[in-house]
């Protein structure tokens, strides 16, 4: 596990940039934290460490957004879905898809849908500012990305 602190938005999407510069395709980021967290301040900056085209915004109302780019980005949020909803989605074509990053919001209301590996991101709201965020990995290759992100940090 990986832990940092961050005392204002600008910190978090920091982080996330980071995190996008280093991630590797295909992979799947399963985000976890209450509303407001920010989880998706997050995810903004994983986009604009992969370079990808456009803003990245949150999908609340559309299930998914996507990004191109050289790594695509799939930004998931499932705070208002159904199982039946991302079935008919075709959620597996995205969760193994061969090539890009999975950004999911809410990764937590469907443990037994996540494959086997993937890199967990566990937000906590401390205080107003501050945030308590913890990389998680699920398997070795995300294990590796952790100790590289250790190194040049
Ligand atoms: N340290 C911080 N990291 C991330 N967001 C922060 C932080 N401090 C304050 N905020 C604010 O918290 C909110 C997070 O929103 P958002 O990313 O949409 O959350 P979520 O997607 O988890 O619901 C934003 O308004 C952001 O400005
Ligand atoms: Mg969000």
């Amino acid at each position: 596990m990986l832990s940092f602190l961050t005392k204002k938005a600008e910190e978090t999407y920091r982080l996330g940039e980071k995190l996008g510069k280093r991630i590797f395709s295909p992979s799947l980021i399963a985000l976890v934290g209450e509303l407001g967290s920010g989880k998706t301040v997050f995810t903004q900056g994983i986009g604009e460490g992969l370079g990808v085209k456009g803003k990245v915004r949150s999908p609340s109302f559309v299930i998914i957004n996507e990004y191109p780019g050289n790594i695509p980005l799939y930004h998931f949020d499932l705070y208002r879905i159904s199982q039946e909803e991302l079935k008919v989605l075709g959620y597996e074509e995205y969760f193994y898809t061969p090539k890009g990053v999975v950004v999911i919001e809410w990764a937590n209301v469907i443990p037994h849908l996540l494959p086997p590996q993937y890199l967990e991101v566990r937000i906590k709201i401390d205080d107003f500012y501050r945030r308590k965020i913890a990389f998680i990995a699920h398997g070795s290759a995300y294990k590796k990305l952790l100790e590289r992100i250790k190194r040049d940090v």
